[in-house]
C-alpha cells in the first residue's frame, strides 16, 4: 500500500492537514475486567499481537506525515492504550479526563501530568468525562456524547474552558458506549455516523447539522468502523468495515485499512488508540 501525505491533494480535490497524535504502546494490554459489552475477561488475549497491530497503526500515521508522541504505559492499567480517553486537547488547552469506572481512574492524572510537564495549560475536570472518547472536535463546534460515560455537566465545563460550542448527543446502545464508536469527523465540517446508536432527538440534531453525512450500516458499526481517524484526506479505518470503506472512496477519500482485532476485544479501534493534540491558534 502506498500512502501519500495528508497535505497532498487527491484527484478528487481532497487535501488534509498534518496532525500531532499522542499514543500509548499496549505493553500491558489485556482484558481483566468488563466495563463494556465487548469485554470478556474469560477469553484469551494476545499482548504480542496487540503490540504488532498497534505498531502498524503508528507506522500508518507516520507514513501519512503525522507526528506521533508517546506516553509511557503503566502496569495495571490495561486500557491505557486507548489514549483518546486520556484528555481533550483543543487550541493547545488540555481538558483532563475523569473516568466513570474505578478500573481506569488512574489514567486521567497520568495523561494530565504528561501535558502539564510539557507546558500545556491544563484543567482538572470536576465532572466525569472520558476525553476524546466522548468529545469529537470540528472547526466550529465540539460534538459530545453522554448516556454511558461522560456526564452532561462536563459538556458545559469543556465549553467554558475551550470556548468552542459543545453540542450534546445522547447515546442509547451499550455497544456504542463512547461517541467515537458511533461517529467520526471526516474533516472540520462533516461527519460519518451510525444513526441507531443515538436517541431520536439526537438523530434529528445530526440530520440538521450534517445533511451530507456518511451514514453507516449496522455491519460497519459492529466492526467498530466508525472508530476511525480522518485527516481530511486519508481515513484510517478498520479493514472489516467494507461498506463504509466503499462509500468513503466514492466520496474521494483515500482509505488506509488497519487490523486492530486484538484491541477490539476491549471495545477499541484506531481512534481509541489516538489522542489528537490540537495546537493553539488565534481566535479569528
Ligand atoms: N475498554 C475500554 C473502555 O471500555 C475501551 C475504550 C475505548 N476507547 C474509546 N475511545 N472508545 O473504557
Amino acid at each position: 500500500m502506498t500512502l501519500a501525505p495528508a497535505t497532498e491533494t487527491t484527484e478528487s480535490g481532497r487535501t488534509g492537514t498534518v496532525r500531532h497524535f499522542l499514543m500509548c504502546r499496549p505493553e500491558f494490554f489485556t482484558v481483566s475486567y468488563s466495563i463494556n459489552p465487548w469485554m470478556h475477561p474469560e477469553k484469551e488475549t494476545d499482548t504480542a499481537r496487540a503490540l504488532r497491530q498497534w505498531e502498524s497503526l503508528r507506522q500508518a500515521y507516520e507514513s501519512l506525515g503525522h507526528t506521533v508522541s508517546l506516553i509511557d504505559p503503566i502496569e495495571g492499567l490495561p486500557d491505557m492504550v486507548f489514549a483518546a480517553n486520556g484528555a481533550l486537547v483543543v487550541d493547545g488547552r488540555v481538558y483532563g479526563a475523569r473516568f466513570a469506572h474505578p478500573q481506569r481512574a488512574a489514567e486521567g492524572p497520568a495523561y494530565l501530568r504528561w501535558f502539564a510537564e510539557r507546558g500545556y495549560e491544563t484543567l482538572e475536570a470536576s465532572f466525569t468525562n472520558e476525553g476524546e472518547g466522548d468529545y469529537l472536535t470540528l472547526d466550529e463546534m465540539i460534538l459530545a456524547g453522554t448516556g454511558f460515560r461522560t456526564d452532561v455537566a462536563a459538556h458545559m465545563e469543556a465549553q467554558e474552558f475551550l470556548g468552542r460550542p459543545v453540542v450534546t448527543l445522547r447515546l442509547v446502545d451499550p455497544r456504542f458506549y463512547h461517541l467515537d464508536t458511533a461517529l467520526f469527523p471526516l474533516d472540520g465540517h462533516n461527519v460519518a455516523y451510525y444513526p441507531e446508536a443515538f436517541s431520536e432527538g439526537s438523530r434529528k440534531v445530526l440530520r440538521r447539522l450534517f445533511p451530507d453525512a456518511v451514514i453507516a450500516t449496522s455491519a460497519d458499526a459492529e466492526v467498530l468502523g466508525l472508530n476511525a481517524v480522518s485527516d481530511g484526506r486519508n481515513v484510517v479505518v478498520n479493514a472489516e468495515a467494507t461498506g463504509l470503506i466503499l462509500e468513503l472512496k466514492r466520496r474521494g477519500f483515500e482509505v488506509v485499512p488497519v487490523d486492530l482485532g486484538e484491541l477490539r476485544k476491549s471495545g477499541g479501534g484506531p481512534k481509541c488508540c489516538t489522542l489528537e493534540i490540537r495546537p493553539s491558534r488565534e481566535i479569528r
